[in-house]
């Protein structure tokens, strides 16, 4: 049996490979690491993969994909789960199934195995994609079947085999960390009323007290909804989203604190750098602010709840999350344009945006009366608009309740 295992080599993915080897007889594991940015986490990792026990270990490069394909499309939604999350895990998720299903597919393999517990998210938006993807191939997921309880348990079983352990038993938070973002859970953050320890916790960024006294500006030009210069400047995906991660880090921007609902039903709580995305959030809005009418904003905005919430629980490779996304791209036919932001201590002050689509009309909206708009024409339409309360008052005034 040939087993594709989701591999970052880590300590959880470490013990994974003698736990299938002593598990599921005669199997064969291929250790997939897909690169969707996690950085250093990818050095050194073949021979690691090898030494445990692996037959094969495959990385793949998949940072263009993820920023085109899975990023941008959730940037043109604007989805943000409960207010405050940018994604930055769930994006990346169904990325990372669909690369472990080709490969199984194209070697043969019968299972896929990954490493999240029986107790997260990340769980269901692996097998969701999977199901979706190719129904036929076996999941496993140790986290759920074996008895190791914690980190201290996973050395031990290491070590008792005689395999290096790429860990020290140091405390440390339980992080994810790719192109879009960096995610900080456990520790003192296991309680929420604690402060977070920022200066412990923060790696892409600094707090916005440690940030510069001068401001920093960019200018992003979008093309139909997806951002293709930057300060003027053609730029590829991958080295934008680099790019403003280290302005926007230097700047404390895109740190947040929450506790959100998992989808298995309880609260977890989290931080995340999200640097450059929340910039690019921040400036495909001011564009739409001035590219779109009214009814598509408001519409679009509960599109933009769904699609996160989707996005959050897995439901990507579905019906409904393809198909909000089609009305999306509807949308952003005429959001083309430039935005310039000014980054300062934490914040993202808008500084002018311009569009050749824009709606806004100057001469209607500067007090001048001008030919397209008529003030008199505004007292028919008070009356019209006001007709209903008009109504309702004189009910009330008639039982003497007014
Ligand atoms: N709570 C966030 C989410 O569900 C981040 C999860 C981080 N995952 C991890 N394996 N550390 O998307
Ligand atoms: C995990 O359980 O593997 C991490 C947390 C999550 O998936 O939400």
């Amino acid at each position: 049996e040939k087993i594709v295992l989701a591999y970052s080599g880590g300590l959880d993915t470490t013990v994974i490979i003698p736990w299938l080897k002593e598990n599921y007889e005669n199997c064969e594991i291929i250790a997939v690491c897909v690169d969707v940015g996690q950085g250093k986490e990818t050095d050194g990792l073949e021979e690691r993969a090898k030494k445990s026990g692996a037959a094969e270990c495959i990385i793949l490069d998949v940072r263009k994909e993820f920023v085109t394909d899975y990023i941008y499309p959730m940037l043109k939604a604007n989805a943000v789960y409960e207010d405050k999350y940018l994604l930055g895990t769930s994006i990346a998720r169904p990325l990372i199934a669909k690369a472990l299903v080709e490969i199984a597919l194209s070697k043969n393999a019968t299972a896929i195995c990954h490493g999240a517990t029986g107790k997260g998210n990340d769980q269901i938006r692996f097998e969701l994609t999977v199901k979706a993807l190719a129904p036929q191939l076996k999941i496993i997921a140790p986290w759920r079947t074996w008895d190791i309880q914690s980190r201290e348990e996973e050395i031990e079983y290491l070590k008792e085999r005689g395999i290096e352990v790429p860990m020290t038993k140091e405390d440390s938070y339980s992080r994810d960390r790719n192109m879009w973002h960096l995610s900080h859970e456990g520790l003192e953050l296991e309680d929420p009323k604690n402060e977070p320890n920022f200066k412990k916790l923060l790696q892409l960024s600094v707090t916005p007290e440690e940030a510069p006294d001068e401001p920093t500006y960019v200018e992003l030009t979008f093309e139909k909804g997806i951002p293709i210069k930057l300060n003027g400047k053609a730029v590829e995906p991958v080295e934008l989203i680099e790019y403003l991660n280290e302005v926007g880090g230097k700047n404390g921007i895109g740190i947040t604190d929450l506790v959100e609902n998992r989808v298995v039903g309880m609260k977890s709580r989290g931080v995340y750098e999200t640097p450059g995305g929340t910039i690019l959030y921040h400036a495909h809005r001011d564009l739409e602010y001035l590219c779109l009418d009214k009814q598509t904003t408001a519409f679009k905005e509960i599109v933009a709840t769904k699609f996160a919430e989707l996005t959050y629980s897995g439901e990507w490779f579905t019906p409904l999350r393809e198909a909000l996304s089609k009305f999306v791209d509807a949308t952003q036919e005429t959001v083309t344009g430039t935005v310039k932001l000014k980054l300062y201590k934490g914040n993202i002050i808008s500084a002018g945006s311009e569009s050749e689509y824009s709606l806004y009309n100057e001469n209607l909206a500067s007090f001048t009366t001008g030919e397209l708009y008529d003030h008199h024409d505004a007292e028919g339409f008070i009356n019209l608009f006001g007709l209903p309360l008009k109504v309702r008052a004189l009910m009330m005034m008639d039982k003497g309740k007014q």
